[in-house]
């Protein structure tokens, strides 16, 4: 019988993307007017060459910022983005006269190496190119991203401009989600989705080509992915492969492959006057929020980015403004307040697109993810308070920890160049100076360098890789830290006392996530309750579940105290996801409980494609029903090394790795509840450091449980009193001559 599938496109007999298909969303808005488009070029040209500009940026030095913004008002009334037909403004992207010339470099080479400014059309240009060349007929094009928001929103702008539905010729994978199909023949993904193919197929046979987009920022997957297509590039001659960044790291990529070809795209930008504060800023979010209103009330056109560090930030952000603006009541003029964070839903991130209507002014406000992987027009003014949420080691710790780090020069420059695509921009930072000039790094440190190991070193033994000295790392990570990651791995049980894989690491790895949390997962099986954990590792993977409005914080936490367990966070969450599902995942439920809806919605999904794999995988899926010891226990499975005992005397913590003293975060359900008799031992999901080391997403623990479940790691100590205490092992071998067994490595892994 006839099967319609509306997102299928029918194949063009040539078997090449049609032409016709990439032209096709031309045609509907050639009816804009091009008039409008050229006035306001003019009134940008002109803005260009005003010397008023140049004279308030000296001036700018001797005020303080703030009266600053008061005083400087409109030198030339900007143009807005404009909506050109979509095939203009491709024609007008900076990329565009360098079409010939860089397919000509990618026929006669296998490895290129493309610079250009961000914005000048690299990620949603150059697919298309190879595609209409023919590229996409004889592999897949692929293109990686280091976010995952990048990628989708990217396929789904190439989509447009080929004039296809996403998921069509133009796709795109991330965790957790693919929109790709028979037809697919320019796919964006994460850099690691490509990373995790690569276990299966080494040698990228799907692919034709494979760009590397946004290597500057130098991610853990992209320098492994560095290494295993210049690999897979000896055994495949046809393969082609791009390399793009926006700095000018060119030189040390292009020698890394073999000397290849430097590209480079001239830009297109416009002078950016930046700002600094006289003095440093106590509360960045205050001044953020202080200076976006300066912004909005007294600067002409022009609409806002603003850098900050994270979904929760973001979105209390967007909530004082929004306040701000109310309060201001008719004398202000619209602000369409806009987050952008990477768990932000689809239908969201579409809207940061939009063009902003006449008379009202948008502001963003973004994570990093703005920085090089987004661009969006119009913008005018950024702001940037300096900071970055990292992924960084923490040797005190022992451990990985999210922290909230001051950005490089590089990361302020590029943060600021964000003002200048549309037309002269401003840029405010919220530091000092002397702060940039003498506290901040002028690069960033890549991943590799500065994060935990242990996925990429999984990800490598299960591809038979045991050799990690000899591995072709462009920025080899320090010894120490792969050391690290071994010794995790062994501890975790997914390699063996000689350093090679396991069958229990070879499971872990059909989990795209930190092995920590696939162990717990397959111990879940074990431990009857793998229904219970798949919902609660899918609720780890949003940042928050909680709704916390400023004016309504009292009523928020008593809803969220409703939810509550007493042995913690984990079940917790479990008990808002079984309430969720229970009142049908509605947007109501979630507005009446202070739960956020949309990420509920996504833990949804995740947790449909975790269920994917672990059926793939052939893990029973069982519930322990009201016995969730269980559930403590796989979790305890998974992330021993994540614990904590309560000091006697004090009122902190102190992990039972290192001894380090680290707190209840107040968000806890456990926080200022847990009493000597139930409380003792703790399991925790991360550490957050800001003022001190706290302790999230904290659940009760017996401590027999480490025992039994963690022998490698943990034994009953010898002790006086007749009272057990725990220790962690340690000298389990001579750590030097055990690393160099690990890293020596011998034949193939186990378990292939
Ligand atoms: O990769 P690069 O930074 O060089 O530029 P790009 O991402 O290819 O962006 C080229 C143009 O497409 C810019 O003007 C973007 O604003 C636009 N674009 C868009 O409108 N919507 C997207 N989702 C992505 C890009
Ligand atoms: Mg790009």
């Amino acid at each position: 019988s006839l099967h319609l599938d509306p997102i299928r496109v029918v194949k063009n007999p040539e078997g090449s993307m049609s032409r016709a298909a990439m032209n096709g969303s031309v045609l509907a808005k050639e009816r804009r007017d091009k008039r409008i488009q050229d006035a306001k070029d003019e009134a940008k040209e002109k803005a260009r060459d005003d010397p008023l500009v140049k004279i308030q940026a000296k001036e700018t030095a001797n005020m303080t910022a703030a009266q600053e913004w008061r005083r400087k008002q409109a030198t030339a009334s900007y143009g807005k983005r404009t909506d050109l037909p979509m095939q203009e403004q491709r024609r007008g992207l900076p990329v565009y006269k360098m079409r010939e010339e860089l397919l000509a470099v990618v026929r006669a080479n296998q490895f290129l190496v493309i610079v250009g400014e961000t914005g000048s059309g690299k990620t949603t240009q150059i697919t298309q190119y190879l595609a209409e060349e023919g590229f996409g007929d004889t592999g897949i094009i692929a293109c990686t991203q280091p976010r995952r928001v990048a990628a989708v929103s990217v396929a789904k702008r190439v989509a447009e401009e080929v004039g296809c539905k996403v998921g069509a010729e133009v796709g795109y994978s991330v965790r957790f989600e693919n929109e790709t199909s028979e037809a697919t023949k320019i796919k964006y993904m994460t850099d690691g989705m490509l990373q995790q193919e690569a276990i299966v197929d080494p040698n990228m046979s799907r692919y034709s080509v494979v760009m590397l987009d946004e290597a500057h920022e130098r991610t853990i997957a992209t320098d492994v992915l560095f290494a295993l297509l210049k690999d897979a590039c000896a055994r495949r001659p046809d393969l082609k492969i791009i390399v793009t960044s926006a700095t000018l790291d060119s030189d040390k990529f292009s020698k890394y492959f073999n000397d290849c070809p430097v590209v480079t795209i001239p830009g297109r930008t416009f002078p950016v006057e930046v700002m600094y504060t006289r003095e440093p800023e106590a509360d960045y979010l205050q001044s953020t929020i202080d200076a976006v209103m300066q912004i909005h009330m007294f600067e002409p056109v022009g609409d806002i980015l603003v850098f900050l560090t994270g979904q929760e930030e973001i979105e209390a952000s967007c909530e004082t403004l929004y306040e701000r603006v109310k309060a201001l009541g008719s004398s202000a003029p619209e602000l369409i307040i806009l987050p952008v964070y990477s768990a932000l839903s689809s239908e969201m991130q579409s809207k940061i697109f939009e063009e902003t209507p006449s008379g009202a002014r948008k502001v963003v406000l973004a994570t990093n993810i703005a920085e090089t992987s987004i661009t969006i027009d119009g913008i005018f003014y950024v702001v940037d308070p300096g900071f970055v949420k990292i992924n960084a080691y923490d040797a005190k710790l022992g451990m990985d920890s999210l922290v909230v780090s001051p950005i490089s020069q590089a990361q302020a420059n590029q943060r600021a160049g964000r003002a200048g695509r549309t037309g002269p921009g401003k840029c405010y930072r919220l530091y000092t100076e002397s702060a940039f000039k003498r506290e901040m790094l002028p690069n960033t440190v890549p991943e590799i360098q500065r994060t935990n190991l242990t996925y990429m070193i999984l990800m490598l033994k299960v591809m038979g890789i045991n050799d990690l000295l000899h591995f072709e790392f462009m920025d080899p990570p320090p010894a120490s830290a792969m050391i690290m990651a071994l010794e995790e791995l062994f501890r975790i049980s997914a390699l063996d006392d000689d350093g090679f894989l396991t069958p229990l690491g070879r499971k872990m790895a059909d989990f795209p996530m930190e092995p920590t949390l696939a162990k717990t997962l397959i111990a879940s099986v074990e431990h009857g309750c793998s229904e219970e954990i798949l919902s609660i590792v899918s609720l780890l993977s949003v940042q928050t579940i909680f709704y916390r409005p400023k004016d309504k914080q009292e009523q928020a936490d008593k809803k969220k105290a409703r939810f509550h367990h007493p042995h913690g966070d984990h079940l917790t969450f479990l008990n808002v996801y079984n309430a969720y599902l229970q009142n049908g995942c509605t947007r109501t439920w979630c507005q009446d409980n202070f739960i956020q809806d949309r990420s509920m919605k996504r833990v949804l999904e995740v947790r449909r494609q975790l269920v994917a794999i672990m059926k793939r995988s052939r893990h029973e899926l069982i519930s322990c029903g009201a016995r969730t010891d269980s559930v403590r226990k796989a979790l305890v499975a998974g992330f021993f090394k994540n614990t904590a005992k309560k000091s006697p005397t004090d009122p902190f913590y102190q992990t039972l790795a290192e001894n380090t003293p680290v707190y209840m975060h107040p968000s806890s359900a456990l926080f200022g509840k847990t009493s000597s008799s139930n409380g003792q031992y703790v399991l925790y999901h991360t550490l957050l450091l800001t003022t001190k080391e706290y302790m999230h997403c904290v659940t009760v623990i017996d401590p027999k449980w480490l025992v039994a479940l963690a022998p490698t790691f943990f034994k009953v100590a010898e002790s006086n009193t007749k009272k057990q205490k725990i220790v962690p092992l340690f000298n389990r071998h001579e750590k030097d001559q055990d690393a160099w067994r690990l890293s020596r490595g011998r034949g193939t892994a186990e378990g292939q």
